[in-house]
């Protein structure tokens, strides 16, 4: 029997393998010095936010001494403009980031006897926060080199306390991207007390001809819901901003656990100004698709295992200890990711930047490997 405070707390909150994040720049500089940083381990975007995302943060800087509006309907109305009407406002849930929303779901959905099914390399929180709660959570990992779901052993591991099913598409930590054929093996066949969330905030960069978002599931009225994030393509990382999609039976149930007042004022600004942007993130995927093509080239001529990315990120296996890799391609001034913690052992997540950063991370990469 514990003494002390302890005896209080609960055991699932007892840190162990917390979700961290990546590092921040401040915190390498302060480590190394006042020296030039590429940050690639983070998957922003590069050109920062959309110029209009910033004159609405500015232009609503005198209201931050007021509550911020009651409701989010505003952004909402923003995100069914954004999607072409084909979603009513009343089937979106707003947060204050991807990772929130993640947690919101995992919140509302689950207890100390469901459980979840992730297919790893996967992004850690979804495992993280279902641990909190104390709900188990079924690992059926990504099969081969291509990183295909195995439909098969998902359905066949669905039991009646199975609520939630993520799939990542496409996916951090390896870029690819699960093929509409697998998803729509798997929404087909789902019994209707699960749901499968599909994380799709690199969808913007997804190129792949079998790709597709949760849109046609959720739009047919499927047990789906969408998480989506301002952090990546729309470069708001730093204002923590996110939504969701799904049934209005579900979205209202979700939204029903948000907080009062849970956006604030220059976040729900900042994301509807960069919904309306639509130039800005098609020089974002253009930079990213271009930068993509030069990097596969020079990755070939230095015979470095990658895999060819449907995200903003390029993952490698560098034939050294990943840790090591991290540690000495930081003191050339390049952040990267390993991606252990994901369960993609040995490898490491890499940004794409624009040619000054990604030449930059290429020369490193040399002296490092000694290629
Ligand atoms: C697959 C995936 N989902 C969700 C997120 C969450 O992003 P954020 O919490 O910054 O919105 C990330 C960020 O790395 C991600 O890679």
């Amino acid at each position: 029997m514990e003494s002390g405070i302890e005896k209080i707390f609960k055991k699932q909150l007892i840190p162990k393998g917390a979700y961290k994040g990546g590092k921040g720049k401040s915190e390498v500089i302060a480590k190394l010095g006042n020296k030039k940083i590429h940050k690639l381990s983070s998957n922003e975007n590069i050109l920062g936010p959309s110029p209009k995302a910033f004159d609405a943060i500015i232009n609503h800087m005198g209201k931050i001494s007021e509550y911020p509006e009651r409701t989010d309907i505003k952004l909402r109305k923003a995100l069914s403009k954004f999607y072409g009407n084909i979603l009513s406002p009343d089937q979106f849930i707003t947060s204050n980031s991807g990772v929130a929303m993640i947690e919101l779901i995992e919140r509302v959905f689950l207890n100390e006897k469901s459980n979840i099914i992730i297919s790893n390399p996967a992004f850690k929180p979804y495992q993280v926060f279902a641990q909190r709660i104390g709900a188990k959570v079924i690992d059926i990992p990504l099969i081969g080199d291509a990183f295909e779901l195995d439909v098969t052993n998902i359905l066949k591991s669905v039991n009646k306390n199975t609520r939630l099913i993520f799939v990542t598409s496409p996916n951090n930590p390896t870029g690819t991207h699960i093929p509409k054929s697998q998803l729509d093996e798997l929404i087909n066949n789902i019994p209707d007390h699960v749901i499968v969330v599909i994380d799709e905030v690199y969808f913007q960069y997804a190129t792949a001809e079998d790709y597709t978002t949760a849109l046609p599931y959720v739009d047919a009225g499927k047990n789906v819901i969408a998480i989506n994030s301002f952090s990546k393509a729309y470069g708001l990382a730093g204002i923590r901003m996110g939504y969701a999609y799904s049934s209005e039976k579900i979205a209202k149930y979700i939204s029903s656990a948000r907080l009062p007042f849970m956006l604030n004022t220059l976040g729900m600004e900042a994301a509807i100004a960069s919904l309306e942007d639509k130039p800005f993130i098609k020089m974002t995927v253009e930079l990213i698709n271009s930068e993509k093509k030069f990097l596969y080239q020079e990755l070939d001529k230095l015979d470095i295992k990658y895999w060819k990315s449907e995200a903003n990120f390029i993952t490698i296996k560098p034939e050294m200890n990943d840790k090591e890799f991290e540690a000495k391609i930081l003191e050339h001034g390049i952040m990267v990711r390993p991606v252990a913690s994901f369960g993609h052992p040995g490898c490491i997540r890499v940004t794409i930047g624009d040619r000054t950063a990604n030449k930059a991370y290429l020369k490193a990469l040399k002296k490092v490997l000694k290629k």
